[in-house]
């Protein structure tokens, strides 16, 4: 069994002074994918967000979640028209995606405001971003409210695919250069990559 460096540990414990559990977990749940959120009000009007509690949640059916920390517009959005779009940022997208982070009143379109553009998704009514590789085109499967936050569950409709990330059909995580959110004000870009295939029983058990 191959140990790495080993030291004391600092224990931290959620509601004891000083300990500010929320910090403390971006700061070691990552790298975390960032959702660059689209949805759309009731009258139409546009809201674009990045939410990095983003993951995927079910594989059939094929639902992704994120979470609002807080009742933002993006949350008040998708349960009034049901529908959003998640859009994976690369890394050259992020001053753009770090922009909609701003908190500004429902009524401003963060894509309208900033320059970024949008362009019709394949099913649902909230449109994609032009320059992201890859969206996700999701209904509302359901909704989670957790303390302070609420988990948004979304019934994935569509999935495009820029064609020049494709390599034989499949996604290439290089050309996706997906950004990640780590802690504080740190973003992460793809590091090392390396293949390693799951061991069988067989190969594990005695
Ligand atoms: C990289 C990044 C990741 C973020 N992740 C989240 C998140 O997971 N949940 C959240 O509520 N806010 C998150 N935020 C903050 C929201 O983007 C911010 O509050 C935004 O103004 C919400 O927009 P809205 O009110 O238009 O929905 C993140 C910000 C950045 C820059």
């Amino acid at each position: 069994m191959p140990t790495g460096p080993v030291s004391p540990r600092v224990v931290y414990r959620p509601g004891e002074e000083g300990v500010n559990a929320y910090r403390l977990l971006i700061s070691v749940v990552l790298p975390r994918p960032i959702a660059w959120v689209s949805s759309l009000d009731a009258h139409g009007v546009g809201n674009l967000a990045p939410h990095s509690f983003f993951s995927v949640a079910s594989a059939r059916p094929p639902v992704v979640s994120f979470t609002s920390v807080g009742r933002k517009d993006t949350l008040a959005n998708v349960l009034a028209t049901e529908e959003f779009v998640v859009n994976i940022v690369s890394t050259e997208l992020l001053e753009a995606c770090n922009g909609t982070s701003a908190e500004v009143p429902p009524a401003v379109d963060e894509a309208l405001l900033l320059g970024i553009e949008l362009e019709p998704s394949a099913v649902v009514g909230p449109p994609r971003v032009v320059a992201s590789p890859a969206s996700i085109e999701c209904t509302l499967h359901a909704t989670v409210e957790v303390g302070d936050s609420v988990v948004i569950l979304g019934l994935v409709q569509a999935i495009t695919v820029q064609g020049r990330v494709l390599r034989d059909g499949r996604v290439d995580a290089r050309s996706l250069d997906p950004l990640s959110r780590l802690g504080g004000h740190q973003w992460g870009t793809l590091g090392e990559i390396r293949e390693v295939r799951r061991p069988r029983p067989e190969d594990v058990l005695p």
